[in-house]
């Protein structure tokens, strides 16, 4: 390995600069997260507390193995949508009794745990996460179940929680549910698919119907106990496998049942290798605040990798894509950054360096910079299309775990080429500077501009610049604002906006999650076209 040898100049207004702008977003993001932890608000919280119960982040922090690290993901879903910020759901990969888990833990306090289309993503994803790197599941559940009003966005896609719960178990992946609060229909589905289910004795309540619902499907006036209460289902109906006494007790229980389980998992083989010999203090001031500036992804890549040592591969051949070996808390991986526009040369290096890691199967890590692939008459010629798809194809049939990291721009088909979401990759993890769209907000306004000037001449109408100014702008700040990380990790096209400084924490958890579903490599892949 060769050590990389960082040209940035910390003492530049430049640096500072960048550094100042990215304090700034992430003051920005921590005012969102705040908004988050807040759950429902004061009065739905305390309202809560009230009642004796511990807020979702409380169970969450007792379930988990004391003094281990969470991985949150999507901690900002919704964000920039109509949806509760949150989701009104914790999801994170947490260790309980040792085993790397998935955990997914209503908040009963935004709109009684009730699920939004947001919340339904988040789920989603968050089981995804269990199914492709093979994480038992833990659901903290106290759930309205629909969110009723919006039950239009969520109904017909929003089921399939409940088959991923099952095939999850089918796949030998134990699922564990402990139940706090009220959980109807939705809610009530996550224990009834678990593996394990926990009530917790004169709180929890589960039903197909609640008391409401039944009061208009058949105008009885339940109880709520004998309709659905931990006691009834522990003793008469058989959905509780054990009946805790209070919400720690279901705790206790959880992390018992997770002991027992040890043996469907290996521990994790991370070693904490050695760190990097630049100060991740200085990510700040790398990427500038605006995101045309360029910068040598090489400067990120020094500050996450074990000892920044990077043995690059094909260094001065297609150098807009920087490809390497390098490890990471110990683990060897395979880098891939952007540095550039993408050629024919570059998508030729990372098309064979991708196959040479699936020789070997070692895990990659892409680092998303990438305004897409070059166009021109010139490019055209020269078979970009076919070379663009040699990437394409290597990164859509490679399986060895794929950890993305977008710290600037991820636009048209370079998202694609460096395995951005639709490419299954096991997790994504994003900066504040990260921009995500099919093209950078002027150039896409310019684009339709020509789009109408030609229609309009081909028409014989007078093309009015004035009122093409003005729908320039307006398309072109849709497009900006569609295109930042915060709404991104709104829509969970992402796991999560991170702090620059914590990428090689997060990295490693999110590898050593991945690494309890290694995989030997591709031995065949789509036909190259040459
Ligand atoms: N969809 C949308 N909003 C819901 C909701 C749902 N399924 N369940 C609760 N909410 C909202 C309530 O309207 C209330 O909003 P508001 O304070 O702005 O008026 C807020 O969430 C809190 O509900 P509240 O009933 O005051 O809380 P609670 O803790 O006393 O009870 C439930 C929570 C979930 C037990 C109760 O709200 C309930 O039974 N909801 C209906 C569940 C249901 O039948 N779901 C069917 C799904 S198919």
């Amino acid at each position: 390995m060769s050590q990389l040898v960082s040209r940035l100049d910390v003492r530049s207004d430049e640096f500072e600069r960048n550094r100042k702008a990215m304090l700034t977003a992430l003051e920005s993001i921590e005012g969102h997260t705040a908004k988050v932890v807040a759950g429902g608000g004061e009065r739905y919280v305390e309202r809560h507390r009230a009642r004796g119960k511990l807020l979702v982040r409380e169970r969450v922090e007792l379930l988990i193995d004391r003094d281990s690290a969470l991985l949150e993901l999507s901690p900002l879903a919704g964000a920039e949508t109509d949806d509760p910020i949150g989701g009104g759901v914790v999801t994170a990969v947490g260790v309980v009794s040792g085993v790397e888990c998935v955990i997914i833990a209503n908040d009963a306090t935004v709109r009684g745990g009730a699920q939004s289309p947001s919340t339904v993503r988040k789920i989603n994803r968050a089981l995804e996460v269990a199914t492709v790197n093979r994480l038992p599941l833990i659901t903290l559940v106290e759930s309205g179940g629909a969110d009723l009003p919006n039950q239009s966005k969520i109904f017909v896609t929003g089921g399939s929680s409940f088959k991923d719960i099952s095939r999850l178990s089918k796949a030998g992946i134990p699922t564990i549910s402990l139940v706090f609060g009220s959980s109807t229909a939705g809610g009530a589905y996550m224990p009834g698919m678990s593996d394990y289910t926990v009530l917790v004795k004169e709180q929890a309540q589960v039903f197909l119907g609640g008391p409401p619902l039944v009061k208009m499907a058949t105008n009885e006036d339940a109880d709520v106990e004998e309709l659905g209460g931990a006691e009834m289902h522990a003793r008469v109906s058989g959905l509780a496998d054990y009946l805790a006494a209070d919400e720690r007790d279901a705790l206790r229980i959880g992390r018992e049942i997770m002991a027992h389980l040890r043996g469907v998992r290996p521990p994790s083989t991370l070693t904490g290798g050695s760190e990097p010999v630049y100060p991740v203090d200085e990510l700040l001031g790398i990427p500038s605040a605006d995101p045309r500036q360029p910068y040598d992804i090489r400067e990120i890549i020094a500050r996450t990798v074990d000892g920044s040592d990077l043995a690059e591969f094909k260094p001065i051949y297609g150098a807009n894509l920087v490809c390497g070996w390098a490890t990471l808390h110990g683990q060897s991986i395979g880098v891939l950054g952007n540095n550039g526009i993408l050629f024919s040369e570059e998508a030729q290096k990372g098309s064979q360096f991708i196959q040479l890691c699936n020789q070997t199967g070692t895990p990659l890590l892409f680092i998303h910079n990438i305004t897409g692939f070059m166009v021109g008459t010139r490019y055209e010629q020269g078979g970009i299309i076919k070379d663009g798809a040699k990437l394409i194809n290597a990164v859509s049939n490679s399986v060895v775990p794929h950890l993305v990291l977008m710290v600037g721009s991820s636009y048209g088909a370079g998202n694609y080429a460096m395995s951005g979401r639709a490419y299954d990759p096991r997790f994504v993890f994003t900066w504040p500077s990260h921009r995500i769209a099919v093209m950078g907000g002027k150039q896409l306004a310019g684009v339709m501009s020509i789009i109408r000037k030609n229609a309009a001449e081909a028409a014989g109408r007078t093309f009015d610049l004035d009122d093409d100014a003005a729908r320039r702008q307006t398309i072109e700040d849709q497009i900006d604002r569609e295109s930042t990380a915060l709404y991104s990790t709104g829509q969970v096209w992402d796991d999560g906006i991170i702090d620059p400084r914590d990428t090689r924490v997060v990295l490693g958890l999110a590898l050593s999650a991945a690494m309890g579903r290694p995989s030997s490599g591709a031995r065949g892949f789509a036909n190259f076209r040459m």
